[in-house]
C-alpha cells in the first residue's frame, strides 16, 4: 500500500535533477536557504519518525467509511484528487463565518469590508483550501486509551481553531489586496471594479485596516502567542516585500537574490507561516511544523514564479500574450533576470525601468532569444518539488483520509506549476 502511495523515490530523482538544474543555472545555495538543505534534513526527519513509531489515531473514521465506499483499496499515485471537493463543505462554512466576522454598525464600512467576501467575488479560496487540507494532513492522534468523547471534543476544538487560522489568513490576504490596489491605482480585481475604483482610496485603505483589526481580534482569541507571532510577522513581511518592490537600486533590480527575497515576503510568507500555525495548533513537534512551513513557502514561491511567467505568456506559450503588467510597471521578474544572465545588454533597459519608447519590445526580444522563460518555469518546478517532498516527509499515517489529503496537497503543488491562468 505504501509503495503504491509514496512518491519518495520519484522525488529523490527529482532532487538530483533539481540540484543539477541549479548548478546549470548558476543558482547560489543561498537563493533557497531552506529548500536545498531540506533535501537532507527532511530525509533525516523521516528516518527519525520511522524509528519513533508514533501512534496515529484516525479522527476521520467517518470520512474513511465514505471514502472507502467509493474507493476499493488505497489511492494510487495516478489517481488525481480534487483538492477543493475534499474541503468544499467546510469552505462554505468558513465563507459564512468570514462574512459574520466583518459585520459593523457603520453601513459604509460594512459595504466596503464585505466587498470581496460576497458570493461570486470570493476568489479561488486557494489559501483556506490549502490550510484545511494541511490541517487534515497533520491530524495527530492522542493515545488510544483516551475516551472517545474526550477525543471528539478535543478534535472539534482543534479543528475550529485551525479554521480560525484559515479565516485570519484570508482576511490578511484580502486586506493586502485592498491596499495593493490603492498603491497600484488598479481599476479591476477579480473581474469587478476594485474597491478603490468603486469607493475611493480612503475607504479602500480603511476597509483594509478594518479587516486587519478584526483579524487581530480573531488571532488574539486563539490565545497562542507563537501563532500570534507567526501571523504578525507576515504583516511585516507583506509591507517589507511591497517596499522592496517599490524602492530599489539598479543593482537590486538586477539581483535574483533580491527578487526571491521580495517574492518570499510578498507572496510566500503568508502561506508558509499560516501552514506552520496549523501544524502548531495540531500539536505537532517542531520538525513537522517546519515541514508545514516549507510546504507553504515553496508552494508560494512556485505559485509566484508561474505568475511571473504567465505575465509574459498568458494562456499561450508565446511571448507578449500575457498582460505584461509587471514590465509595464517597471518590475523585473525571474524570466527577465534569467535572460539578463545571457544578455547583459538588458541592464540598460532594466535600469531605465523599461520607460524609454521601445524598451518593452527590446526586453521581449532578448527574452525571446534567451532561456529565461524555461529557466523560470524550471525554478518554479523545483520549488513545487520541494513542497511535495515536505508533505511526503510527514510522519507516516495509516488513515486513508489523511493520505488522501496529503495527496491533494502534493497534487496541488503540481497543479500550481501546470496552471495556465
Ligand atoms: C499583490 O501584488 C499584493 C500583495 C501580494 C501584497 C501587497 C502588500 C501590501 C500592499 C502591504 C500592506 C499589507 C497589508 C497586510 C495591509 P501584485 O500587484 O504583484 O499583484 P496583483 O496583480 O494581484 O495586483
Ligand atoms: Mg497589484
Amino acid at each position: 500500500m505504501k509503495d503504491k502511495y509514496s512518491r519518495l523515490n520519484l522525488r529523490r530523482k527529482f532532487f538530483t535533477s533539481a540540484k543539477s538544474i541549479n548548478a546549470l543555472n548558476g543558482l547560489p545555495d543561498s537563493r533557497n536557504p531552506r529548500g536545498e538543505s531540506n533535501g537532507i534534513s527532511q530525509f533525516k526527519i523521516q528516518q527519525v519518525f520511522r524509528c519513533k513509531e508514533y501512534i496515529w489515531i484516525d479522527r476521520h473514521k467517518f470520512h474513511d467509511v465514505g471514502f472507502q465506499a467509493h474507493h476499493k483499496g488505497s489511492i494510487t499515485d495516478e489517481e488525481q484528487v480534487d483538492p477543493f471537493s475534499l474541503v468544499a463543505d467546510e469552505l462554505s462554512i468558513l465563507a459564512n463565518r468570514l462574512r459574520s466576522m466583518i459585520l459593523t454598525e457603520i453601513p459604509k464600512l460594512g459595504t466596503a469590508a464585505e466587498y470581496f467576501f460576497k458570493l461570486g467575488v470570493e476568489g479561488k479560496r486557494f489559501r483556506p483550501m490549502v490550510l484545511l487540507l494541511m490541517a487534515s494532513s497533520l491530524t495527530i492522534g492522542i493515545p488510544e486509551v483516551a475516551a472517545d468523547c474526550l477525543r471528539k471534543g478535543l478534535d472539534e476544538e482543534q479543528r475550529l481553531r485551525q479554521q480560525r487560522i484559515a479565516e485570519i489568513t484570508e482576511m490578511i490576504h484580502v486586506a493586502s489586496l485592498l491596499h495593493d490596489d490603492v498603491l497600484d491605482d488598479a481599476d479591476t480585481r477579480r473581474g469587478v471594479g476594485s474597491l478603490n475604483f468603486v469607493m475611493g482610496n480612503k475607504l479602500a485603505v480603511l476597509a483594509g485596516d478594518f479587516l486587519l483589526s478584526r483579524a487581530s481580534v480573531a488571532l488574539a482569541s486563539l490565545k497562542n502567542t507563537e501563532v500570534v507571532e507567526l501571523l504578525s510577522k507576515v504583516l511585516e513581511h507583506l509591507v517589507t516585500g511591497e517596499i522592496m518592490q517599490m524602492t530599489n537600486t539598479n543593482e537590486q533590480r538586477c539581483s535574483m537574490e533580491y527578487y526571491m527575497q521580495k517574492t518570499f515576503y510578498k507572496t510566500a510568507s503568508l502561506m508558509a507561516n499560516s501552514c506552520k500555525a496549523i501544524a502548531l495548533i495540531a500539536g505537532q513537534p517542531a520538525e513537522v511544523c517546519m515541514l508545514a512551513y516549507d510546504y507553504g513557502r515553496n508552494l508560494g514561491l512556485a505559485y509566484q514564479l508561474v505568475d511571473d511567467v504567465l505575465d509574459f505568456t498568458g494562456t499561450t506559450a508565446s511571448l507578449g500574450k500575457g498582460s505584461l503588467s509587471d514590465i509595464r510597471q517597471g518590475i523585473v521578474t525571474a524570466p527577465i533576470l534569467f535572460a539578463l544572465e545571457e544578455f547583459p545588454q538588458l541592464h540598460d533597459v532594466i535600469n531605465r525601468k523599461f520607460k524609454k519608447p521601445g524598451d518593452i519590445d527590446l526586453a521581449l526580444e532578448f527574452l525571446g532569444k534567451s532561456d529565461g522563460i524555461r529557466k523560470a518555469k524550471q525554478l518554479a518546478a523545483q520549488h513545487a518539488g520541494f513542497a511535495a517532498f515536505s508533505v511526503e516527509s510527514f510522519p507516516p499515517s495509516e488513515s486513508e483520509y489523511v493520505k488522501l489529503c496529503r495527496k491533494a496537497l502534493i497534487d496541488l503543488s503540481e497543479k500550481v506549476i501546470t496552471r495556465t491562468k
